[in-house]
């Protein structure tokens, strides 16, 4: 059977409009409001939350197995990792974030970390920027989603200062002459003129 071009248009139209997901194009306001800054929304807080969590790949650092390919149970998740990451910082470690949150309020929470970004506290490969960039209200659904899992866990080695040996196993991140903060060659090599 042969289907004028209007027939096939008006089939896949009613196609389309019986589908429950529509992706509309990118430059759809249809989502969103133009005067809205870009944030994400969900059901709850918590939803909102485990979904940035999801999405921005904290569990990487923050859960032990993660990384490698291994994520554990729910249960589980953010509970720090004892590897240390070594650089021009010294030597850093995923905090246990189950343990770190307990003595936070949604507000408390939002309030210090915006605090600490920008300060020699807020030391890498934590990716702060992320943090730095989300609205209050989705910074502290991440922190109603931790929240709700409770505490659980150890809590990992405190930071490490520059020239201090690390408190165990570590990844090395950068050799000082490159790294986060120094100069690239240090003032006895540099050439006299
Ligand atoms: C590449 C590894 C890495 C990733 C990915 C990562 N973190 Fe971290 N995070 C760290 C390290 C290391 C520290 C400790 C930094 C320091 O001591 O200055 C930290 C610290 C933190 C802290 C401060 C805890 C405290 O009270 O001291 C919070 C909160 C946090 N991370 C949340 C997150 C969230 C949320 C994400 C996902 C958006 C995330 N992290 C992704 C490595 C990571």
């Amino acid at each position: 059977m042969r289907l004028s071009r209007a027939a096939l248009s008006l089939s896949l139209g009613l196609l389309l409009a019986g589908t429950p997901l529509l992706l509309l194009s990118c430059g759809s306001s249809a989502q969103g409001s133009p005067d809205a800054a870009p944030h994400v929304v969900g059901p709850s807080k918590e939803a909102i939350g485990r979904y940035i969590l999801l999405t921005s790949g904290c569990n990487d650092c923050h859960t032990p197995g993660a990384m490698e390919g291994h994520l554990p149970p729910e249960s589980q998740w953010l509970t720090g990792t004892p590897l240390g990451f070594k650089g021009p910082w010294g030597t850093t470690y995923p905090p246990n974030l189950r343990l770190k949150t307990v003595a936070y309020t949604e507000e408390t929470f939002v309030k210090a970390i915006r605090q600490r970004i920008g300060t020699p506290t807020a030391r890498p490969p934590m990716p702060w920027d992320s943090l730095h960039n989300m609205t209050d209200a989705n910074l502290g659904a991440l922190f109603c989603y931790i929240h709700s899992l409770g505490p659980a866990g150890s809590p990992m080695p405190e930071p490490r200062p520059p020239n201090a040996p690390p408190a165990g196993p570590y990844i090395p991140m950068a050799p000082p002459a490159i790294g986060h903060g120094t100069p690239a060659t240090s003032p006895a090599t540099q050439p006299t003129h």
